[in-house]
């Protein structure tokens, strides 16, 4: 067992610690206390808020539309499940883009209204100016490249992302940027293996890897992937730990059927 799972809060120094003592970082998304408690009881490093609740929690078929607002409302509610974990809450698309200034006051507000611990926000070179606006703030960022889905409309695919050498040189670079501003960890999603291990041994910081093979420092899931919620959604990184939509469906089925046939409640579940 990873001397880390004795560790009672983890912070940037620790997740630091572990990427040079070769352990390998956790994470998993979340957007609500039941389940914040479980993973973060369950011992996992970083508690992700992801934008991905557009798409798990919301129903969109992409990350845009979830708001500052729908985000801090997530976070607050996972802030109340976690005491160990890091959590770390997604600038959603539209509170940074526009310029520093105003990623600095999503940023502020993610951690004000949360009392989350990092944001995280995609890209590189693009959005350098406000990565160093929120740093100055004191307040730690995690980068996330790659596949970025808040681009999904510029790559037009949820294809591997950096295969040809220029997208690859350029991810590199971003990396080496992010790196050098302060950004405390990278996410690099669905990339190639080679790549995510040659970035992580040329990066101090952890690199947090989704489809971006073995060799990272750690790796991230949707929640709801891993465990089976959805089953239309298979890509080749996932692993399934469950089947929770079959699970639960054979659940409800049950009680549809027991108290139909007035099976339930029986003597016993009655007062
Ligand atoms: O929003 C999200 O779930 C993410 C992970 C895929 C890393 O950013």
């Amino acid at each position: 067992m990873s001397v880390y799972r004795n560790v009672k809060k983890i912070t940037t120094h620790v997740l630091s610690e572990m990427k040079m003592k070769g352990e390998k970082i956790t994470t998993l998304t979340v957007y609500d206390y039941t389940m914040a408690r479980i993973l973060d009881n369950a011992g996992i490093d970083i508690a992700l808020v992801g934008d991905s609740a557009a798409n798990v929690m919301a129903g969109h078929v992409t990350t845009l539309p979830v708001t500052l607002d729908e985000m801090i409302n997530y976070a607050s509610s996972v802030m109340r499940g976690v005491k160990r974990a890091l959590v770390v809450v997604d600038l959603p698309f539209g509170s940074y883009q526009g310029n520093s200034k105003q990623a600095l006051a999503s940023a502020i507000r993610i951690m004000k209204e949360t009392g989350a611990s990092a944001i995280k926000v995609e890209g590189g070179e693009e959005i350098a100016e406000s990565v160093t606006r929120i740093l100055s703030a004191g307040i730690p960022v995690m980068g996330h490249l790659g596949l970025t889905p808040q681009s999904i409309n510029k790559f037009g695919t949820y294809a591997v992302r950096a295969q040809d050498e220029t997208e690859a040189q350029k991810l590199l670079a971003d990396a080496h940027l992010l790196e050098q501003l302060g950004c405390f960890a990278i996410v690099l999603e669905k990339i190639p293996a080679a790549l995510g291990a040659k970035v992580t041994q040329e990066l101090k910081i952890p690199l947090i890897g989704i489809g971006a093979g073995r060799y990272v420092d750690g790796q991230v899931l949707v929640l709801h992937d891993m465990l089976g919620l959805n089953n239309e959604f298979s890509p080749r990184f996932l692993r399934r730990y469950l089947n929770l939509y079959e699970e639960i469906t054979g659940a409800v089925q049950q009680y549809i059927h027991d108290v139909r046939t007035n099976d339930f409640p029986n003597e016993k579940e009655q007062y």
